[in-house]
């Protein structure tokens, strides 16, 4: 029963309501906003002196169609990040719950935890960055209420392993959710259609990658409706702001420039992965389900701080568990790949 995680607070609480709840139109005298209008052009006729709908009615319409699942279990977020601190929130009681991850993986994770004061157990990936299962599994504790699995994996670029995660989601008594913040750059490997089966799984995905929309801050989650409407229970009551819905909006109509996009980066990517491989001082250069590198190189740190000064900015994950001498690049534009290389034979 997902119902007996929530925290007590949570399933108790009451949320805020505003009368938007029930109307978005007619003469709006009920939230004290400037009804003579805005200080800026409101180019699009956004109505930007209004709040936007609380419930993100149109912008969950378009993109349930896009994604071909019900409405229902579709909740936006200021980015994912936003969703993961409010998964952590609606779960995790602060001082007394935990969560687990599978590390090295993407960072917010934990430092969600820590803001919230939950306790962080992390099993480390095995040696092709996959999950352990059994090991995961036996560091479960009585309180640990989410798992988080990020597939592709960042910063290894790695898918999981399906039946891996599946026996995860199958054997874990709480919530696991899977980052899917990659999959538009390997789509098949999705776990959609597996949200109908599994309710305590929560899917999560973003604008801010494929989709080329970083700047407006927008994630999703999709899982059940009970996990869903948690999430609108708690958020911030306009968390979805005019100008980000509409620009998902327009994004939804422009499917094809994000194939266009995905297909173009996965090309660079191949070429870049061979690039790599033939500098000799490359010690490693790990395969990428998504559209970044990670790469293995003497003295990493030095590499990542001389390609800075040459004006190349890329990650150093050389402090990762498991990731000594680690660099991540992104995938780029031909000519900034290629720059990218020109000044790495340089630097090394
Ligand atoms: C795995 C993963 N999840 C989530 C995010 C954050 O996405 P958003 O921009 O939607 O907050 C990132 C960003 O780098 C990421 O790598």
């Amino acid at each position: 029963m997902i119902e007996k995680l929530v925290r007590k607070n949570i399933l108790n609480l009451k949320p805020y309501t505003s009368a938007r709840d029930s109307f978005l139109d007619g003469i709006l005298l009920d939230a004290n906003e400037n009804s003579l209008g805005s200080t800026i052009t409101d180019a699009q006729n956004l109505k930007l002196n209004r709040y936007p709908d609380p419930a993100q009615n149109q912008v969950r319409e378009k993109l349930a169609k896009y994604l071909n699942i019900d409405k229902e279990k579709l909740f936006l977020g200021v980015g994912s990040d936003e969703i993961i601190d409010l998964l952590i929130r609606i779960f995790c009681n602060p001082g007394e719950d935990s969560v687990l991850i599978t590390e090295p993986t993407y960072g917010m994770y934990r430092v969600a935890c820590n803001i919230n004061d939950v306790k962080v157990l992390s099993v480390p990936l095995n040696r092709n960055f996959q999950i352990n299962v059994k090991n995961t599994l036996k560091k479960v504790q009585k309180n640990t209420k989410i798992i988080f699995l990020c597939s592709p994996n960042n910063p290894t670029g790695n898918l999981l392993n399906k039946k891996n995660v599946l026996k995860i989601v199958r054997n874990f008594n709480g919530i696991v959710v899977i980052d899917e913040a990659y999959i538009d750059f390997c789509e098949d490997h999705s776990y959609i259609n597996s949200v109908k089966k599994y309710k305590n799984l929560v899917i999560m995905r973003t604008f801010s990658k494929a989709w080329g929309l970083a700047g407006i801050r927008a994630g999703y989650s999709i899982a059940d409706k009970f996990i869903t409407d948690l999430l609108f229970k708690i958020k911030a009551p306009y968390n979805l702001n005019k100008l980000t819905a509409n620009a998902i909006l327009e994004a939804l109509s422009k499917v094809k420039q994000k194939n266009n996009f995905v297909r173009k980066l996965n090309l660079e990517k191949d070429k870049l992965i061979k690039q790599l491989k033939e500098i000799k001082h490359v010690k490693k250069v790990f395969p990428s389900d998504a559209n970044f590198i990670l790469f293995k190189v003497k003295k990493a740190k030095d590499v990542y701080v001389k390609l800075a000064s040459e004006g190349i900015i890329i990650r150093d994950r050389s402090d990762q568990p498991g990731l000594e001498d680690c660099l991540r690049v992104s995938i780029s534009t031909e000519k900034e790949n290629n720059n990218f290389i020109k000044k790495l034979k340089k630097v090394i």
